[in-house]
Parts: C-alpha cells; sequence; structure tokens
C-alpha cells in the first residue's frame, strides 16, 4: 500500500456551489470504502481573503492541494476553518498551515481550545457564537453547535452573502459520485444511514440548534459527504429535527 492509498491517482472534482464558493470533492471508490465509496469536501471561499473549509484527510493532502492550486494557490490562503477536530475535517491541518504561512485558523472557542491551540504553530482566531467576521467578498458567521453531530467543539460556519450552511457531516451520504448540486430529497438517504451508522452523539438534543440555523434561510446546505443541497434550507432542517426526534 503507497503511503496516500487510497487517495493514489485520484481526481477531485470542482465545482463553483455558489458565487465564489467552490466545492472540492474528492472520491473515494467502493473497493476502498465498502459498500459504495466515500466522498470527502472541501469548500474554497474565494476573493482576497480566501478562506479553506474542511482540510481533507492527511494522505489526501497531495489530491487536496492539486485541486486547490487550479484555483488558489496554497499560499495564499488566508483562513483555514473547520466544524470538529477529526481526520476528514482537520486531518491536514499542519500541513496546510505550513504551506500557507500567512494562514490563521478561523473557528469557535471550544475548538480552538481543544484541538487547535495545541496541535497548531500558532493559536486560532476566534468567533463567538453568532459572531461575524468580513473575509474580502465574502462574510462569515460561526455557529457553535455542541455535540451536532459529534464532539463536544463541533461548530458550522454560515457565509451570509450566499446563505450556504457549511454543515459538516450532517446529511451525509454514501456514494463516491455525486452531482456537485442537488434539489433532490436527500434526507431519506442520509436518515438511512444514520440508522445504520448512529452517528450523532445527542440526536435528542439537536432541535434548538437546527432551528436556529433554520433561522438563517440557508438557501445552499454544504454537506461534507454528498452534494450540496439547494433549497429552502430552513423546511429541510426542521424535517432534519424531526427526524432526529423520532
Ligand atoms: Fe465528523
Ligand atoms: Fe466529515
Amino acid at each position: 500500500m503507497s503511503s496516500n492509498e487510497p487517495f493514489a491517482g485520484v481526481e477531485t472534482q470542482i465545482d463553483e456551489v455558489a458565487d465564489g464558493i467552490f466545492r472540492l470533492s474528492t472520491p473515494v471508490a467502493a473497493e476502498h470504502f465498502p459498500p459504495m465509496g466515500f466522498t470527502y469536501g472541501q469548500f474554497l471561499l474565494m476573493g482576497d481573503e480566501p478562506l479553506l473549509y474542511h482540510t481533507g484527510p492527511r494522505r489526501m493532502f497531495d489530491c487536496l492541494v492539486t485541486a486547490l492550486e487550479k484555483i488558489c494557490p496554497i499560499d495564499k490562503l488566508r483562513w483555514l476553518s473547520f466544524g470538529h477536530g477529526e481526520s476528514d475535517e482537520s486531518g491536514s491541518m499542519l500541513q496546510i498551515l505550513e504551506a500557507a504561512p500567512k494562514c490563521e485558523v478561523l473557528v469557535g472557542t471550544m475548538l480552538s481550545r481543544l484541538v487547535v491551540n495545541d496541535a497548531a504553530p500558532r493559536p486560532a482566531v476566534v468567533l463567538g457564537h453568532g459572531e461575524t467576521r468580513k473575509i474580502g467578498r465574502h462574510e462569515v458567521m460561526w455557529l457553535d453547535t455542541p455535540h451536532l453531530p459529534h464532539n463536544w467543539e463541533a461548530g458550522m460556519m454560515f457565509e451570509t452573502t450566499t446563505k450556504t450552511l457549511m454543515c459538516g457531516d450532517l446529511f451525509t451520504l454514501m456514494g463516491d459520485d455525486h452531482p456537485a448540486t442537488t434539489t433532490d430529497d436527500i434526507l431519506p438517504a442520509s436518515e438511512e444511514l444514520r440508522q445504520r451508522l448512529p452517528y450523532y452523539s445527542n440526536p435528542q438534543a439537536a432541535r434548538p440548534k437546527l432551528e436556529e440555523m433554520a433561522a438563517l434561510k440557508p438557501a445552499n446546505l454544504a454537506g461534507m459527504h454528498g452534494p450540496v443541497w439547494q433549497g429552502d434550507g430552513a423546511a429541510m432542517l426542521h424535517r432534519l429535527a424531526d427526524a432526529l426526534d423520532g
């Protein structure tokens, strides 16, 4: 096995899914991720202060850089963010910070304390719950979502100008071949997966956080593992809350 299996020779799909927001999605074939394969999605918010959301796993770093540099040289990254500390969300944090000397990690309080400020070579820039920051043409808001879907330090990022909610592992789908965006109903398949792999820490406590996110009226639900869902994001988040209650 080579050192970057299962990502050797894999091509990352690049699509602009909202104005200035690019989805970089790397597939893993079923032979490496049975039974259907899987995808790892990063989001690049382009502009004067480019922000990358999710790092991808450490072994995927070369794939990520190859794709990223078709849009933005890695040393021009200004911000790095992710929703919790886990190999796919933050595994390449150190490689990215090394390759991008001006890049700072922009996350919530608990992520800074529990993950970034111990592991990274420079401290995180912290956004409080609901706090916004202008980054070039985009504006991002941080949302603390402890244990949603997992990890105490969990949070999500909302891009206010495009109403894009980078919702991490919510609405996760199996499969290695998804369209970049969809309006199809992704909830039944993601719920079927959650029943088999119960990856939520505390689904019964999720409703208040999901309702808070629904109040932002997202138009794009940019999950990490699957297509970006486009439509009435508030309605979809309420349906997820109902499903988690069931
Ligand atoms: Fe996760
Ligand atoms: Fe993930």
